[in-house]
């Protein structure tokens, strides 16, 4: 075999790394927050998209069981969205063990400082009150996720704000690293997803743990009863009110998912007191419903034949081993073992 000798060698794209926490099926937050940014990086970079469920231990071990059905869950979702694995490397964080190699040597030169002033690792402890998260693991979370980052020696890690100081901890960590064995790892560069924020149907902030969510696979009928009865403007008390959109948790949907002609007709509709809360509301079932028909169509195909999803996902993490396992050839040789 010989090489085209008339094209010379592409250069290589960069290298984007991104992961979610297996904790169940996705909704319309991080459709509208990381998956459609996901989606249109596949076309410009070297993207790996990782399911992390180890990182999903951390919080889960007393009901470790449900981490893999919960991947199978995410992976559905992220197929029927459009990842495409023809483009982009989408692959099972525990399958890749040398995953845990990397987060064990980093974890020999983090001090502990650096991890206690996480201000997830207070947060967290805070807001889940039934689980012990006062763990080894737990407080080493954002070790392990520098490993998954640098394994793969990204340049891009596409997260949204709650990330940036795991992020920067793992541009810190980097520096360390290669103070002590050599210039090895590149740091990582942020890419922020700026994203406003989606109101759930109690009006906060759209979050599983919350329990306010739409999710991606929930029925059209389903998605209706969520939307139908979610507060609006507290200033439309009677219909012949007007209102503020900007002060509505379900224009925040309309943001997200109606063009924005449509959108502005309705705005316009809502300070004039020209329409009530229920058109407004059908307006927007009506864009997100035909958004994610497609959507649900191609989840039922799959989910009728999770083996082929398996089957998926073995062959990303084939793919995300050969890279993992030279990045620890090179860390394994730096120290010296
Ligand atoms: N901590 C991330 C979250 O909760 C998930 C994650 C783990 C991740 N490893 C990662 C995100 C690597 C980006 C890159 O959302
Ligand atoms: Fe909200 Fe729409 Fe009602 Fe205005 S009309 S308050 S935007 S639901």
């Amino acid at each position: 075999m010989s090489a085209p000798s008339s094209s010379p060698s592409p250069s290589p794209r960069k290298r984007v790394l991104s992961g979610v926490r297996p904790t169940g099926p996705q909704h319309l937050g991080n459709l509208v927050g990381a998956l459609r940014n996901w989606i249109r990086l596949q076309d410009l970079y070297d993207c790996q998209y990782a399911i992390v469920g180890w990182h999903a231990l951390s919080s889960e071990y007393m009901n470790s069981k449900v981490i893999r059905a919960n991947a199978l869950e995410v992976a559905l979702d992220w197929l029927s969205v459009g990842l495409d694995p023809a483009k982009s490397v989408l692959f099972l964080q525990s399958e890749v063990k040398e995953h845990a190699e990397l987060h064990l040597i980093l974890s020999m030169i983090v001090p502990l400082p650096w991890l206690e002033r996480v201000p997830t690792f207070k947060e967290m402890q805070q807001e889940i009150r039934d689980k012990d998260l006062n763990t080894y693991g737990f407080l080493g979370y954002p070790v392990l996720q520098a490993a998954d980052i640098v394994i793969y020696k990204a340049d891009f890690v596409p997260v949204g704000e709650d990330q940036a100081a795991h992020l920067e901890l793992t541009r810190e960590i980097v520096r360390r690293f290669n103070r002590i064995f050599g210039d090895i790892l590149p740091e990582p560069e942020t890419l922020l997803t700026e994203v406003p924020r989606l109101a759930g149907t109690d009006g906060r902030k759209m979050s599983k743990s919350f329990g306010n969510a739409i999710f991606i696979k929930d029925e059209p009928a389903v998605i209706r009863q969520k939307i139908l009865p979610m507060v609006t403007d507290t200033r439309r008390v009677r219909r012949t009110d007007p209102g503020e959109p900007n002060d509505c948790p379900v224009f925040t949907l309309h943001k997200a998912f109606v063009p924005k002609d449509a959108r502005e007709e309705v705005a316009q509709g809502c300070r004039t007191a020209g329409i009530g809360c229920l058109d407004c509301k059908k307006v927007v079932l009506d864009h997100l419903l035909r958004e994610l028909a497609p959507i649900q169509e191609k989840r039922k195909a799959l989910e009728a034949n999770p083996k082929a999803v398996w089957d998926i996902l073995e062959e990303g993490n084939a793919k995300a081993r050969r890279v993992a396992r030279a990045t620890m050839d090179e860390v394994r040789a730096a120290l010296g073992f």
